[in-house]
């Protein structure tokens, strides 16, 4: 596939059909992925390519306790979902923002059925954070982390497979740990869930914000081009 056309056409695919994805696959998604950049091409990051039916279940009922709660918040207003992607303000209660509420929560139930569950972790050892010592929230460890990420989701596009990050699992880390016997000094920094798109329920076509809006000539004040 070519690159632009994979870049928007990935949306987060929330249900996936019950056949399985080869090892073969997977292999190749994160052979290519790995090309990714790190800071100092340090490369901390290690996944956990989870496919027994056992250890997806304990990962999906991790991710149930921090969704469930959010989900029950979400719907009574008091977190999150005032806006839709393209940037059209959408009051919390619109139909949009309860249907993206809603096939969230799909998936969060059925996760277990998911073909594969990559839980991506990151050594910290390996990041240079050169914001952290900054009056705010630090943001830029996890750079050395969602660049692979995202090339994973890519290249699941790629491959005709539907993906879906979440970030809520990483709430749980501790028992994360446990379950997958995580060496110490990794953090938990992303679930993707990959498989086969249920076509009549998938779209591709993304609504995102125009250039205009998130870039800018030389300053803020004139938007490019
Ligand atoms: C950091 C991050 C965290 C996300 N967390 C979740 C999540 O917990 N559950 C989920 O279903 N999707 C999650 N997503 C996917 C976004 O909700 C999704 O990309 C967004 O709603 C736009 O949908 P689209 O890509 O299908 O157009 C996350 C995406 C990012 C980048």
């Amino acid at each position: 596939m070519e690159l632009y056309n994979a870049m928007r056409t990935t949306p987060s695919c929330r249900y996936f059909t019950d056949d399985p994805v080869s090892d073969e696959t997977i292999h190749r998604i994160l052979d290519n992925a790995r090309f990714a950049s790190s800071g100092g091409n340090r490369q901390g990051w290690r996944i956990v390519v989870v496919t027994d039916s056992d250890q997806k279940k304990r990962v999906a009922d991790l991710h149930r306790k921090q969704w469930d709660p959010y989900f029950q918040h979400a719907l009574e207003g008091t977190v999150g979902f005032q806006g839709d992607s393209s940037g059209n303000k959408m009051e919390h209660g619109t139909n949009f923002a309860v249907n993206r509420l809603r096939r969230t929560d799909d998936f969060a139930q059925k996760m277990h059925e998911v073909p594969v569950l990559m839980c991506c972790y990151v050594d910290l050892s390996t990041l240079a954070v050169t914001d952290k010592d900054l009056n705010r929230q630090s943001i830029v460890g996890g750079g050395s982390l969602y660049t692979l990420v995202h090339n994973i989701l890519l290249g699941c596009t790629n491959e005709g497979l539907g993906s879906s990050l979440t970030t809520l699992l990483a709430a749980e880390q501790e028992s994360c740990d446990q379950l997958f016997h995580t060496p110490n000094g990794f953090a938990l920094g992303a679930l993707i869930a990959i498989g086969w798109p249920v076509v009549e329920k998938q779209y591709t076509k993304l609504t995102r914000k125009p250039v205009e809006e998130i870039a800018f000539r030389n300053a803020w004040d004139v938007p490019f081009p």
